[in-house]
């Protein structure tokens, strides 16, 4: 192969504009000869809408003319499948070994890298002629059962290709970006998807298996499977956004050298590096533009930033308070399910640089210098991207690049260590990035988390009082009534955990029906309230030890030391869990499990669907007090983030969504209106809708589908009537 390093996972192009683009790849159980068909078509579709002036020329050493990756990949069948393996084969052109050959040193000298655009002949024509009469005696080969030591070859060879396919895409944009027309390959590329900046996610880490277990195709860089051990990390769910990026450069990003790698510092100065890749400034000198596959575009804020080095990615991710995942740390947060974009935006980079794993030996022929050999000086990248073939990530897969290198579409992620978590009460940053962000999404919306300032704390509880929301009292009711049955398997000295425990008042009642429980450990993130409250219960229940935790409860991660090995409790009142989003409601109960360990046990309040006008009258009850709740986020934005909303100018809203099973609450605007919040303008159409928070309902199914997703059993439930209210008590396996 050409280059020591890509991978894909790519499109596949409409034939006809306003064809719909879609990815799809030969299925990986097809057969060899189908598989080899489909990734041979699947270039010739890529290349279909270059000319042939578009196809010679090499705009840079690192890239290669698309006419040269033609017959590379071709040359790569040839000499390793064909003239090993097919009896009595003639090459079709003695010449080409020295032309296509990339690096293979055990096949001889070969045309420098750098004048590979050179080569005018053998012309496009004759390179078509060489794929076809390789593809022809491919098939004469792969028409029969192969032989055991063929498969691996020929699938090396159209992994090869995939690589190449997205190597062409990255060489092309690379040469269009040279030309002042700034042409598009194709003008109807579609952009990356909006979808904003994510959150950390929470990993234990511990000694894990890493790399391919070798049941499929995988590179022999990515093997042998091996253990590694990984301390308990943080990793966030989406890929740094161009709003983010933009932050960093407005922050000073490219002249601080604090922020910088010593050999990226020195890049920057010297190339006079002022943002990424393809990025320029528009013709009013403010906003910034980036050239694309689709040609010059503006750049969306809510797009993941591609096309950096890792020097840029390392200084980023310095100013943000955080750090690039290692790819052990990436390998198991895909593993575990909690990576957005895991592969079809952009490659990650990591922080490992790029070795051998434990017990790595290359074959010793020619294609063992396929990956071994470039085992030094660069950097893992992990994911895939939008121009990566279908069906060509994996997990394990390691893709490489030197750190200075950004033509191809890099960009990152952020981890961190525990101890460098922001204290919650300190994330006052994290505030306005989510708020500047949610009335910037279409539609626009805020996370319900930030509801809870003291007067919106003193709201909620206000809200429990009146008549319609029946929420609280169905709660404490059933709990009333079913507690000795649910504290029964409580064992002595046991710790109780409760998330989110405001005033502790429903905790009450498994205290008095379980005096054994040995230990309290209320979360809750207002530290005020929260110490108040644990002073009541000390007081009430002397014999108890109470260790209260200040912290954001979706992001505990650890017990207080003292706590030790006792058996673990978990209380989750109030169908809060109803306020994630389903994903996140699945991320959040893993976390749990992970916290409180195995056998735990995690007894969670669950509000039921029912009648919508029921519903709805608890959203928007008759004295307003959830209209005020709702409203007060407005009020606490106006006043910690310099906004300016008319709270006169928004209406409450509650709305049953059938579909999506969830109560709506929204603030409609009751005219077009500019509001501004930290220095940024948003408008709002006369009826636009600001969702502000959803409250999931749900049946015994969709609950117990729900936590047996986040890996825990259903233990028992019980469930009251009108209105309808569930407790389940759900046990973590051994
Ligand atoms: C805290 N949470 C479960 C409440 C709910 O029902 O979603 C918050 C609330 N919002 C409006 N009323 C109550």
């Amino acid at each position: 192969m050409s280059l020591n390093n890509a991978s894909r996972e790519a499109r596949i192009y409409p034939a006809e504009p306003g064809e719909s683009f879609e990815r799809l790849g030969a299925s990986a159980t097809a057969g060899l000869l189908a598989r080899f068909r489909h990734v041979r078509a699947y270039t010739d579709r890529l290349v279909a809408p270059l000319g042939d002036e578009d196809r010679v020329a090499q705009s840079m050493p690192d890239a290669s003319p698309v006419k040269w990756h033609l017959a590379h990949t071709t040359w790569f069948f040839e000499t390793f499948v064909l003239i090993e393996h097919l009896p009595g084969y003639e090459v079709f052109d003695p010449g080409y070994g020295y032309l296509f050959n990339s690096y293979y040193e055990a096949l001889g000298p070969r045309q420098p890298r750098r004048h590979r655009g050179l080569l005018t002949r053998p012309t496009s024509r004759q390179i078509d002629a060489y794929r076809r009469h390789v593809d022809t005696h491919m098939a004469r080969l792969l028409a029969a059962e192969p032989a055991s030591d063929l498969e691996p070859l020929v699938l090396l060879g159209i992994a090869h290709e995939e690589q190449h396919q997205e190597l062409l895409l990255m060489d092309a944009l690379h040469l269009f970006a040279q030309s002042p027309l700034k042409p598009a390959y194709r003008s109807d590329w579609p952009a990356d998807k909006s979808g904003g900046a994510g959150q950390f996610r929470f990993h234990a880490g511990g000694l894990l298996d890493l790399g391919d277990d070798a049941s499929k195709f995988a590179f022999d860089n990515e093997r042998p499977r091996h253990k590694t051990w990984i301390e308990p990390f943080e990793i966030g769910d989406r890929l740094v956004t161009n709003r983010q990026w933009l932050q960093f450069m407005n922050d000073g990003g490219y002249t601080r050298p604090a922020l910088w790698l010593s050999d990226g510092w020195v890049l920057v100065q010297a190339e006079q590096c002022e943002a990424p890749l393809y990025w320029e400034r528009a013709a009013n000198g403010t906003d910034w533009q980036a050239m694309t596959l689709g040609g010059l575009r503006a750049i969306d804020p809510n797009v993941a930033v591609t096309h950096i080095s890792y020097y840029e990615a390392a200084a980023f991710a310095i100013w943000a308070g955080a750090r690039l995942p290692t790819e052990a740390e990436w390998e198991a947060a895909a593993g575990a399910g909690l990576l957005e974009q895991a592969d079809d935006v952009a490659w990650q980079w990591t922080r490992s640089a790029y070795g051998a794993y434990p017990g790595f030996r290359p074959s010793a022929d020619a294609v063992g210098e396929y990956n071994g050999k470039f085992m030094v000086g660069q950097m893992v990248l992990r994911g895939g991207a939008s121009v990566t073939s279908p069906g060509h990530a994996r997990h394990s897969y390691r893709n490489f690049f030197r750190p200075e290198q950004r033509w191809m579409v890099s960009g990152l992620r952020l981890a961190r260590d525990l101890e460098h978590r922001p204290k919650a009460d300190e994330d006052a940053d994290g505030f306005e990035a989510d708020i500047i962000a949610g009335l910037s999404a279409h539609p626009k919306t805020t996370p319900p988390k930030y509801f809870y300032d003291e007067a919106g704390s003193a709201l909620f509880e206000e809200i429990c009082g009146t008549p319609e929301y029946y929420v609280t009292r169905a709660e404490t009711a059933l709990l009333q009534s079913v507690v000795h049955e649910l504290v029964s398997s409580i064992a002595a000295d046991a710790v109780l955990v409760e998330f989110g425990s405001g005033a502790s008042d429903k905790t009450r009642l498994i205290l008095d029906a379980a005096p054994h429980i040995g230990t309290y450990v209320p979360i809750d993130i207002s530290p005020d309230a929260l110490q108040r409250a644990a002073e009541r219960i000390s007081r009430d229940y002397p014999a108890l030890r109470v260790a209260p935790l200040a912290d954001d409860f979706t992001r505990a991660v650890a017990l207080p030391a003292h706590v030790g090995h006792a058996p673990r409790v978990g209380f989750f009142p109030g169908s809060t869990i109803g306020n994630f989003a389903p994903q996140e409601a699945i991320w959040f109960l893993r976390s749990v499990r992970s916290l409180l360990g195995v056998r735990a046990q995690l007894i969670i309040g669950v509000d039921m669907i029912k009648d919508p006008a029921r519903l709805v009258a608890a959203y928007d009850d008759s004295m307003s007090v959830t209209a005020r709740f709702n409203k007060n986020l407005l009020a606490r934005i106006n006043r910690e983030l310099r906004g300016d909303f008319d709270l006169d100018a928004f209406d409450h809203q509650a709305i049953w969504n059938p579909t999506l099973e969830r109560m709506e609450m929204h603030l409609v605007s009751r005219f077009d209106q500019l509001v501004h919040v930290a220095g940024h303008g948003f408008a709002f159409k006369a009826g636009e809708r600001l969702h502000t928070e959803s409250s999931h309902k749900f049946s015994v199914e969709s609950f117990k589908a729900l936590a047996v997703s986040a890996g825990w059993v259903i233990d028992r439930y019980w469930l009251s009537s009108n209105p309808e209210f569930a407790i389940f008590s759900l046990t973590a396996p051994a």
